[in-house]
């Protein structure tokens, strides 16, 4: 369990690099899943874009709008009470000017609740990570894979592998840092390349198939909890396999239904229980209404 026990802020993280302390990050995208990360101690929640394929059944991220960003990110601010909350912004909602970018990020924080916001990109992305750090909003950049770019990179690719686009890929997250991130996402990058970067940076660095020297490791909870299996990358580590338990708890609801096992019939017995009623703010009617009816298909009236 991390050290820190109040609420994670951004700062935070940069103290737990200094002190050789590991972040461990996931994304998530509603209230239930958040709550539950958030007691298991995770340190940072991401509500990636992400959820463009895996919770709105897209093939990229690009589709997804700001408006989807807000409302998941209001859901996961309500659930978290610890964890550091970042938005992604979307495809386009920060790369026409600084100011767009500004007027944008300003509604995650506003309206999602978010503490942070990350985007894609490098020195391209640099001014304008500057504008929104310098008006106190925290950024955490992103380099490497970035998924906003997929039809740029020609698909889903590890990238820095050569000498040059790594040199490349180390100047970006420097620009990053400079312009005031206060982390970076490295994706899928080589292990050595993400070692150097994360030696160069004050900041911290948070690795996705990027390797082990990283200061901290963020995955999509959905492949770890083996929740969604469209595509799973070969980085990400299978914590468990939800999806086999929920096909299997609702076969068995389904079977259940139409063999008429559930619902189980009421007995004379669970007329006693109609006293949990009175724990749930039913008005009073509804109430006597309800009981009424149990009590005449007992034939007890
Ligand atoms: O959207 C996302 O889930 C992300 C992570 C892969 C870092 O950006």
């Amino acid at each position: 369990m991390s050290s820190i026990s109040k609420r994670v802020r951004t700062p935070d993280l940069s103290r737990m690099k200094e002190r050789g302390e590991r972040i461990a990050m996931l994304t998530a995208y509603d209230a239930t899943m958040a709550r539950l990360f958030d007691r298991a101690g995770i340190d940072v929640l991401l509500v990636g874009d992400s959820l463009g394929q895996v919770i709105l059944g897209l093939d990229t991220t690009i589709p997804v709008t700001l408006e989807a960003m807000i409302h998941h990110t209001s859901a996961v601010s309500r659930g978290a009470t610890r964890a550091l909350v970042v938005a992604d912004m979307p495809f386009l909602t920060y790369q026409v000017s600084p100011e767009q970018a500004l007027q944008n990020a300003a509604r995650l924080f506003q309206e999602g609740g978010a503490a942070a916001v990350k985007l894609e990109g490098g020195l391209r992305v640099a001014e304008t990570i500057r504008r929104l750090t310098t008006a106190g909003l925290p950024v955490m950049g992103h380099v490497g894979l970035t998924p906003q770019h997929v039809h740029r990179l020609g698909g889903m690719r590890q990238q820095a592998r050569h000498g040059e686009a790594a040199e490349q890929l180390i100047l970006d997250a420097l620009a990053l840092e400079d312009a005031g991130a206060f982390a970076v996402v490295l994706e899928a990058i080589p292990d050595a390349v993400a070692e150097v970067v994360t030696t160069r940076l004050r900041i911290p660095t948070i690795g996705i198939g990027a390797g082990p020297h990283c200061d901290g490791q963020v995955l999509v909870s959905y492949d770890l909890l083996g929740l969604f299996d469209t595509y799973v990358p070969p980085f990400a580590k299978q914590y468990a396999q939800l999806g086999e338990l929920i096909q299997s708890a609702a076969k068995d609801y389904a079977n259940d239904v139409r063999l008429g096992a559930f619902p189980h019939h009421r007995t004379g017995a669970d007329v006693s229980n109609a006293a949990t009623f009175q724990d749930h703010p039913l008005p009073a009617r509804l109430v006597e209404a309800g009981m009424a009816a149990m009590a005449t298909e007992d034939g007890t009236q």
